[in-house]
């Protein structure tokens, strides 16, 4: 039988440890009254937060192969994505149900008066097809249009942070109010789709390659032959 550090990778168990710890100091704090005065709105932003980092993470997978040529995190963009998912989940579940009991009307209204809640609800519902299809099964039965259907994720990520900064107060542009954190995520995902244009993606696969030839293994020189 294998052994669990055969099984799994270290990549593998940091992802696993990130995605239920997160959720278990949630639920300690909760049960500790440790979330501040508003502990409903404590907890809709954690998991905000740890939606939009995970969210974050699976799409930074696909360039830093590109930089790093490291194939593994290639794999781990569904554990990731799932993830992010189940924390949106969990931050609409709160909103809905712990903020709003219930009160559809009331939640419409509000829906209706807070654009940024328009936004990630959007963002919500574009999250939900992503997440059910990102299984294999569903690989192999949409086949070209998975990945189609996919990319929405270089959508779905900008969406989530507009809905981020836009529930925030402050000035994006005189950088004043609770802005800052908003924005390293608005230029950390920038940065991710430029890396996602071809040239981009060819001159820094280029690049990698020349990094790497002096750490590459001399291939073994075939013999002169003698006369
Ligand atoms: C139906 C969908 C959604 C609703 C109704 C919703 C609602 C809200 C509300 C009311 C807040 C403000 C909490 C507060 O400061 O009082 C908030 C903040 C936030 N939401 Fe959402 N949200 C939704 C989807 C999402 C999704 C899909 C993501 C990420 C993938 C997300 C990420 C965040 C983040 C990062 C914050 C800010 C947390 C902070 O203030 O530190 N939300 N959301």
């Amino acid at each position: 039988m294998k052994s669990f550090f055969q099984r799994y990778t270290p990549l593998q168990v940091a992802i696993h440890i990130y995605g239920w710890s997160a959720l278990v100091r949630l639920i300690i704090d909760f049960f500790n009254h440790n979330l501040t005065a508003n502990p409903i709105q404590a907890m809709e932003q954690r998991t905000g937060r740890h939606a939009i980092t995970l969210l974050v993470l699976s799409l930074a997978c696909s360039p830093l192969n590109n930089i790093f040529g490291w194939r593994e995190l290639l794999k781990r963009r569904r554990t990731l994505g799932l993830y992010a998912f189940m924390y949106a989940t969990i931050h609409v579940i709160i909103f809905i149900d712990l903020d709003y009991g219930l009160a559809w009307s009331l939640i419409i209204q509000t829906v209706l008066e807070k654009p940024y809640i328009v936004v990630g609800m959007l963002t919500f519902l574009m999250l939900i097809p992503l997440a059910f299809t990102s299984f294999d099964i569903w690989k192999k039965r949409l086949g070209r249009n998975w990945k189609r259907l996919h990319q929405f994720i270089y959508l779905i990520a900008p969406l989530a942070v507009l809905h981020y900064a836009w529930g925030k107060k402050g000035d994006f542009f005189r950088l004043q109010g609770e802005i800052i954190r908003p924005l390293i995520y608005a230029v950390i995902v920038i940065i991710f789709l430029i890396m996602r244009i071809p040239r981009v993606r060819k001159a820094l696969a280029s690049l990698r390659n020349r990094i790497l030839i002096p750490f590459r293994r001399r291939e073994p020189q075939p013999k002169a032959n003698t006369p």
